[in-house]
């Protein structure tokens, strides 16, 4: 086997070396202008629009991890309907992999407010219109409801979402996902955690607020702490079933890549 990959689920922060605490210190140096920010704010959804049209398909691996780690897809009644609902679905790397694995009873909705990244979804060969539904949406907005009724969905995921938005909106982000679900329904969650090494190598010149950053490509990415997490999705009226940092090391043997990663992941109940 050459690419090993194992997740370690902890609480606690991971503690930085010195030389870790300098780099962060080294990004204050220069931060973005605030007139900068308000333009990548107002601008957001172009700026991940055009990151697809430059990466196209090819930019995000498909999730396979999502069944091993949310059992929630895979626990219930076979004959059961389930309606399934991505929120912010990039290219569509989680839902094919499970309309592969044969999803059958599932009816999945899919949504991202890039129009081009909605179209690749659209215009996968598995895409099958009489079991799934793709349409452009800003979480946070209403946009949503315009193709999902409320209280209709029994499961729903936010996979490297929430990270691409401001801390301002977080929260609209999280109701719309709580109004979207039925009473019950579970959202699962993952996204980028505090001190992930991508967070530790962003240069002087990135950093917009406190933990968050703009990429190269005007995309911007947070990095959470369980606490927060766990504040804006109480707030927003979950229940919290899971919420921790994942450590996650992909080593690669034959291209010599060991590298630890720092996520978080969450399940939290609509009650
Ligand atoms: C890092 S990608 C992850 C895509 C996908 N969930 C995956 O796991 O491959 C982040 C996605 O969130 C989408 N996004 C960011 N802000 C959004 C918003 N306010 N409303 C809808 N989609 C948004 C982007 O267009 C992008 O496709």
């Amino acid at each position: 086997m050459e690419t090993d990959e194992s997740d370690v689920f902890v609480h606690r922060l991971k503690e930085l070396t010195d030389e870790e605490k300098q780099r962060l210190e080294a990004q204050n140096s220069r931060l973005i202008p605030e007139a900068k920010a308000q333009k990548l704010e107002r601008e957001a959804k172009r700026h991940w629009d055009i990151f697809y049209k430059r990466n196209e398909t090819k930019f995000f691996r498909d999730r396979h991890w999502t069944t091993r780690e949310f059992q929630e897809l895979i626990n219930f009644n076979p004959e059961q309907k389930i309606v399934f609902l991505e929120l912010g679905c990039g290219v569509g790397n989680m839902l094919f992999p499970l309309v592969e694995e044969g999803f059958d009873n599932f009816y999945f909705y899919a949504c991202d407010f890039s129009p081009r990244a909605v179209e690749f979804v659209k215009s996968n060969k598995l895409y099958d219109p009489s079991k799934m539904s793709a349409f452009c949406a800003d979480l946070t907005t209403e946009e949503l409801f315009e193709n999902v009724p409320e209280g209709s969905v029994d499961i729903a995921s936010l996979i490297f979402v929430l990270s691409a938005v401001q801390p301002a909106s977080w929260g609209r982000v999280a109701r719309t996902a709580w109004r979207a679900l039925r009473p019950g329904g579970t959202l699962l969650f993952r996204d980028y955690g505090r001190y992930d090494m991508a967070q530790l190598r962003f240069k002087p010149g990135h950093k917009i607020a406190d933990n968050f950053y703009m990429r190269q490509d005007g995309t911007r990415s947070y990095y959470f702490t369980e606490e927060e997490l766990a504040n804006v999705f109480t707030s927003a009226g979950f229940e919290i079933l899971e919420n921790s940092y994942v450590q996650r090391r992909t080593v690669n043997f034959k291209e010599g890549v060991d590298v630890p990663r720092i996520f978080v992941q969450g399940k939290y109940k609509k009650i």
